[in-house]
């Protein structure tokens, strides 16, 4: 008799790893992962917005052969989709950040490590063969940044994305009842300075940490991080075609449209509102990557046909990893990937070219 299917074997979608997860986690911290900014409006709209673009397909293509290959920075992927950095991944999991690396690393597929990760970059970079991204706040101590991105650099991270809609953090209401704060146990192991402390007795996470993001940030301070590395940059928390335009001209080779997943600023357009006029002021001139509310392949579909590169996940990889650690990221990106793959079939293309070429002609908002 074999072995009764698992819980996690039973998952067919990434809302039964959800509910999985919920179960598994500690409650201020699952509250943590899923809130929103205030009322959540931009962190509800951001899911349906997706759902509400009509995919137009194709009929009577051989779609026998089809491929979601794709090249980011130089690299080729089996599918255009990137692991979102999420702060403190040792709450969903103990393996936290190094489990999301290996199964990015065994589907082939780029993380970008956050740094409020709960585990040190050199492990992390060793955990995965694939693409390894890193995303930045620059802090209030430039010097100390410049190290970390200096000390990223030489430990092999491929990119780096800048955070751009955290001048302040946001209001997570729910963090606020909970009286949330960074479980004893854990530290935000990048972000500690030669002689500070290296615990978090801080309440929220603004506390301890208000010193790595800075109100004062403009575009010269792209242009400076630009300047000290070669490793491609993208700005990420952009929902404006101007913004994009303002990085791009200040060297940055990717943006990243993103409103932090709902947890910046309530009130914030949906990305798959805003993201066919923000890749149109780029085009051609930088990668263009999106997330928020991607939960199915076929929303991987739309973003690429709306001028993405790659579509990024934020909570669905706390879900596989809350699920079952990385067996539960690798089910959570394979259920996506697999999904993305049979939505191009159904949709009558053979791969990312395929769906760019036809563009807004396939993806369609209602009406
Ligand atoms: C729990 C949590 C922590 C996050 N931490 C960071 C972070 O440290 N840096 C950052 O730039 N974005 C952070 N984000 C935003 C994600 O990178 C991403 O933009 C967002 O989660 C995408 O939306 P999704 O969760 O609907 O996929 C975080 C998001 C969540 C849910």
């Amino acid at each position: 008799m074999s072995a009764p299917a698992s819980p996690l074997d039973r998952a067919v979608n990434l809302a039964d790893l959800a509910d999985l997860a919920a179960r598994a986690i500690e409650p201020t911290a699952w509250d943590y992962y899923r809130s929103g900014a205030w009322d959540e409006t931009t962190l509800a709209r951001s899911e349906a917005a997706w759902r509400e673009l009509e995919i137009h397909f194709r009929g009577m293509v051989d779609v026998s052969k089809r491929s979601g290959t794709t090249d980011l920075f130089g690299r080729s992927v089996p599918c255009p989709l990137v692991a979102a950095p999420t702060a403190m991944q040792r709450m969903a999991h103990p393996d936290g950040e190094c489990a999301t690396a290996r199964a990015c690393s065994a589907a082939g597929l780029p993380m970008c490590l956050s740094s409020l990760s709960t585990t040190s970059l050199e492990e992390v970079r060793a955990a995965t063969t694939a693409p390894l991204w890193m995303q930045i706040y620059l802090s209030q101590d430039r010097g100390f940044t410049r190290s970390l991105v200096e000390r990223a650099d030489a430990a092999g991270i491929e990119a780096f994305a800048v955070t751009a809609d955290t001048p302040v953090w946001g209001i997570r209401e729910r963090d606020m009842r909970n009286g949330f704060r960074v479980p004893d146990g854990l530290r935000i192991v990048n972000l500690e300075r030669p002689g500070g402390p290296t615990g978090h007795s801080g309440v929220g996470i603004g506390g301890a940490l208000s010193w790595t993001i800075d109100a004062t940030l403009t575009w010269r301070d792209v242009e400076q991080l630009v300047s000290w590395t070669g490793k491609p940059i993208l700005v990420k928390g952009l929902c404006r075609p101007d913004d994009c335009h303002a990085a791009v001209e200040s060297g940055a080779r990717g943006v990243w449209i993103s409103n932090h997943g709902g947890r910046q600023l309530d009130g914030a357009p949906a990305t798959a509102d805003v993201l066919a006029s923000c890749a149109a002021a780029v085009r051609g001139r930088a990668t263009v990557v999106v997330d928020g509310g991607i939960r199915r392949g076929t929303d991987i579909l739309r973003a690429v046909a709306l001028g993405a590169d790659a579509a990024a996940v934020g909570r669905p990889i706390l879900w596989g990893l809350g699920a079952g650690g990385e067996a539960g990221v690798s089910r959570a990106l394979a259920m996506l990937r697999g999904e993305f793959e049979l939505a191009m079939a159904l949709a009558g293309v053979r791969g990312v070219d395929d769906i760019r070429a036809l563009g807004t002609d396939l993806v369609r908002r209602r009406g």
